[in-house]
């Protein structure tokens, strides 16, 4: 059988992603930018931001010389904006220390605000070609999977394990398409729900599918079963097919992020639609449940889709927005989900 990489690599050339806006390039800033936004944020949701931060800060010295607040404008909405803070900062070492060049050394990397083992890598490889190993949340799960490796990813020990075999598996060549490779492996094929095994090319010596343990690995957090939690997400449509999102508190649970609105599942929802909005509620339909992992919370959603008229009462928090509109917000994921449902959706 082929070696790990190399299948990997094939695959990734086959089937992976290719036309990301900050692949094809070797722009070290844009790289960055991508890796930083990547964090903790998924593609779909980082586009749209990636592109406009570009328009406006086209270089690293250009963001070095903005101020802060600008910067965090263009963050809004993308979440865990320490990363916005040290973007700032990072930029200003690398304008300032640098000249504007970026180091190639994922050393040198790591010595910037925001930029850990795996970042650095990653801007390593696709910025400079060098040969470095990633190890982001996709792909601990990836390898504790396929390598069998038991035990909590965030436990030292479990977490050396998992670097010195990322660095083992590293190919000679083709460093970017093998990385690239894991990513999207990780992203599209070895997810941490519904894993699509049966088009995984690592399938084959993968421990965990031969011994029928995907959904048992990576081992979770030990200490308290997950607490869960039990509501419905309303989605209101009206006849013309725009619904509701609600822009969510900044505490909590996707604070800051658009949702449809949450309830309880025993709430009068006439009375509800009516007090919160205004609405009239005309019909409405139960789904099944999705059940939707946090860390340490289990969501238990039952999507309510429900036909609503009448005028929202002025609610600075909520808009009706076409299905194009709403899927460009910035979305927790069980609710980017339900809005990629069309079945939803093709009954108004
Ligand atoms: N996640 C982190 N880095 C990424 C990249 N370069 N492409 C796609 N997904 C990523």
């Amino acid at each position: 059988m082929p070696s790990f990489s190399s299948r990997l690599i094939a695959w990734q050339r086959q089937q992976g992603r290719h036309h990301l806006p900050w692949q094809n390039t070797r722009d070290a800033y844009r790289i960055w930018l991508s890796e930083i936004m990547l964090q903790q944020t998924q593609v779909t949701t980082v586009i749209g931001y990636y592109e406009r931060f570009l328009q406006s800060f086209p270089t690293v010295q250009a963001l070095a010389a903005a101020p802060l607040a600008r910067v965090l404008e263009h963050w809004s909405g993308l979440g865990y904006y320490r990363r916005a803070h040290h973007l700032h900062a990072a930029a200003q070492r690398v304008a300032n220390d640098h000249d504007g060049v970026f180091p190639d050394a994922p050393g040198s990397l790591m010595t910037l605000p925001g930029v850990g083992r795996s970042t650095a890598a990653a801007i390593a490889v696709f910025a400079f070609g060098r040969r470095a190993a990633i190890l982001d949340g996709n792909v601990r799960r990836l390898l504790a999977r396929h390598h069998g490796i038991e035990g909590f990813p965030g436990l030292p020990a479990v977490e050396k394990t998992l670097w010195a075999l990322a660095e083992r598996l590293l190919p000679r060549q083709h460093l970017e398409t093998y990385t690239q490779g894991l990513m999207d492996i990780g992203a599209q094929v070895c997810t941490r729900s519904n894993p699509r095994c049966a088009s995984c090319p690592l399938r084959a010596d993968c421990v965990a599918y031969r011994q029928d343990r995907v959904h048992e690995l990576p081992t979770r957090r030990s200490g308290k079963a997950p607490l869960r939690r039990d509501f419905c997400l309303l989605i209101l449509l009206r006849r013309d097919g725009r619904v509701l999102l609600e822009a969510r508190a900044n505490q909590g649970i996707w604070s800051g992020l658009w949702s449809f609105p949450e309830c309880e599942n025993n709430d009068d929802l006439a009375d509800l639609i009516r007090a919160r909005w205004g609405l009239t509620l005309i019909a409405k339909t139960a789904r099944p449940a999705v059940v939707h992992k946090l860390t340490h919370r289990t969501l238990h959603i039952t999507p309510v889709v429900a036909t609503v008229q009448g005028r929202l009462r002025a609610a600075a928090t909520a808009r009706f927005l076409s299905l194009p509109e709403a899927r460009q917000c910035a979305l927790p994921t069980p609710v980017r989900r339900l809005l990629g449902q069309d079945r939803f959706f093709s009954a108004t």
